[in-house]
């Protein structure tokens, strides 16, 4: 049937409007992203963006100048990527204030979740609530943010941890002078360490089997800082110390750089935590008495599972809960172990964590153990 000419212009005023309204729809921003997507994820949420787009995590850390956090990072970063998330990692090298800039920034580039290694629970707290306010969620790696609604806490039972020192210091030496080398100040872990070292010797205390000489939390953890207060204190106590309560390998470390100048090293027993190369070199060497092993690369592959999960607001299994002063935090807590020259082989070594060559690097050959 022919159409006549008004007809006509009809149908190719149609069409041109039809082919007009439908490429405005699909008009590129200057981003390159499509309106229509611009308009959908600007109204999405983190956690639909990870459902539609590549999950971006934000991994926020204290500092990188201790060993084991080089470790948390890497084995983080390989598994969130082999979960086929994008990782961005911040170091604030121990600074509550570049940690607090740090976060809103990583909130800003658009990350899904964050994963924090806290310098200061307490100073993190308000960087929970602004990454609610854009729908990220937050998880506590290894430390609490306290006083928040941070929604996971993944972690080992640090009160575990510190109760397994203790026991070990007093295995070896049921009596006598006691210095206790806390860990930071700023760290809520030093003060669970510090809960489980006490249940342990307070009963000894009390007995007046154990004397306490000396009490001091070392700043960030630092070596430099452990030496310095090991050094006053076998002065003040004309180095009539028997045992050293230190918290972790860092300062076990700076403190038997004192009692070697005394030459007390392995004469005097002492506790760390973290199985940093060098603290089992020494554990071997007899200078150290134990350190606690914390198997990094499963805390650090749980943490990138979970946060992949809370991304895409799947369901997170945890196994516990812990109170942060605010709320019982969503928990998973892992196993610690008490790593001495005994069972260095079976544990340390035979994960993977460090060469038996490392370890032993020290020890004449015929004295390795067979494996
Ligand atoms: C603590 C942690 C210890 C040790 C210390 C030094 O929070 O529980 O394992 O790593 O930090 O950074």
């Amino acid at each position: 049937m022919l159409m006549s000419k008004g007809w006509k212009a009809v149908v190719i005023l149609s069409v041109f409007l039809l082919l007009l309204a439908s490429l405005a729809g699909c008009a590129k921003t200057p981003t390159g992203e499509s309106q229509g997507s611009q308009n959908q994820s600007a109204q999405q949420t983190p956690q639909q963006t990870a459902q539609s787009e590549k999950i971006r995590i934000g991994l926020s850390m204290d500092d990188l100048r201790l060993e084991r956090w080089q470790r948390d990072r890497d084995y983080f970063v390989e598994k969130a990527e082999e979960l086929g998330a994008e990782v961005l990692v911040q170091s604030a090298n121990g600074d509550d204030q570049t940690q607090l800039s740090q976060c809103e920034n990583l909130i800003a580039q658009g990350v899904n979740v964050l994963v924090i290694i806290p310098h200061n629970g307490d100073a993190m707290a308000p960087i929970v609530e602004e990454a609610h306010k854009s729908g990220v969620k937050v998880i506590a790696y290894d430390r609490l943010i306290t006083n928040s609604d941070v929604d996971y806490y993944i972690s080992f039972d640090n009160v575990k941890v510190g109760e397994l020192q203790a026991q070990a210091i007093v295995e070896k030496v049921p009596s006598g002078n006691y210095f206790l080398m806390g860990g930071s100040p700023t760290d809520n872990n030093a003060k669970l360490l510090r809960e489980g070292q006490m249940k342990v010797l307070q009963p000894l205390i009390d007995k007046g089997d154990i004397k306490v000489v000396g009490d001091q939390w070392v700043k960030d953890w630092l070596a430099e800082e452990a030496l310095k207060i090991m050094e006053n204190a076998l002065t003040a106590n004309k180095n009539k110390i028997d045992a050293v309560v230190a918290s972790n390998d860092s300062t076990a470390g700076g403190a038997i750089q004192a009692l070697a100048a005394q030459k007390l090293a392995g004469k005097v027993a002492i506790s760390g935590q973290d199985a940093d190369l060098a603290a089992c070199q020494r554990v071997v060497e007899g200078t150290q008495t134990v350190t606690v092993y914390k198997p990094i690369k499963l805390i650090a592959t749980k943490a990138a599972e979970l946060a992949v999960a809370a991304a895409k607001n799947e369901k997170v299994e945890t196994n516990g809960a812990t109170n942060n002063g605010k709320i019982d935090v969503p928990s998973v807590l892992l196993t610690p172990i008490p790593v001495s020259k005994d069972n260095m082989a079976e544990t340390v070594i035979k994960d993977g964590f460090h060469k038996l060559e490392e370890v032993y690097k020290n020890v004449p050959k015929d004295q390795w153990p067979k494996t």
